[in-house]
């Protein structure tokens, strides 16, 4: 886990509830694509619920886990401000080893813009953690930067001090396949925030 990138969502919340809140279209259809037959849903780098409450809101038994006890607390506000009881569903935990999880495996775990904020050391242990969490045929889905502007080349960091590890496809893709995933769709994917310069990645996967 990385602290100054913790401290950013920490100090940062509320005004990223709003912005991050907007985030749905191409990437809501990808996700609701990928969790079609997915009864139990784990959003791992949660943040401020968007994600996890529009999973719930399609009837699933969907979790969020987050290192950042104020995005949790977003998410929770913002569960309430859908109808939904957050009770029993916000985990203030992250990888590389999540702990404290409601269930030992789900059919699916997604984590969309989390993965880049890992140490580099600590990818391929996270990516153990998550083939752990999942049922045989499970499905992973990841959304992770492919281009970003103003990341320091040394450094990997943003000005907030937030951590970007670079995790293209030709990184990504190898790294699944020796972890036990077998990939099913990588894509290319416009900005959620419409910010010119930024383009996403995205892979789905199945653990064999
Ligand atoms: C850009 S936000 C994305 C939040 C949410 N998934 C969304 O799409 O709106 C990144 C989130 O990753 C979380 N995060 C940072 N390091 C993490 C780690 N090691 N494990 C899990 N989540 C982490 C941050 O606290 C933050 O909430």
């Amino acid at each position: 886990m990385d602290t100054p990138t913790i401290e950013y969502y920490n100090q940062n919340a509320p005004n990223l509830a709003e912005t991050y809140g907007i985030v749905g279209g191409a990437w809501h259809n990808r996700l609701n694509h990928a969790l079609r037959r997915a009864e139990t849903v784990l959003d791992i780098g949660c943040g401020t619920g968007r994600d996890l409450a529009h999973v719930l809101m399609s009837g699933k038994d969907a979790y969020g886990a987050d290192p950042s006890a104020p995005m949790l607390e977003e998410a929770a506000n913002h569960l309430s401000s859908m109808g939904l009881d957050a009770t029993g569903r916000l985990f203030q935990t992250g990888l590389p080893e999540p702990a404290g999880l409601p269930l030992t495996e789900f059919d699916a775990i997604v984590a969309c813009a989390s993965l880049m904020h890992l140490p580099s050391q600590d990818l391929a242990t996270s990516l153990k953690s998550i083939h752990s969490l999942l049922k045989t045929g499970g499905v992973f889905l990841l959304l992770t930067p492919a281009s970003r502007p103003q990341i320091d080349a040394g450094t990997r960091r943003d000005p907030t001090q937030r951590l970007f590890t670079e995790l293209s496809r030709e990184v990504l893709e190898p790294l699944l396949g020796e972890t036990g995933f077998a990939i099913e769709s990588t894509i290319a994917m416009p900005d959620g925030l419409g910010r010119a310069g930024y383009t996403w990645l995205s892979i789905q996967c199945l653990k064999k």
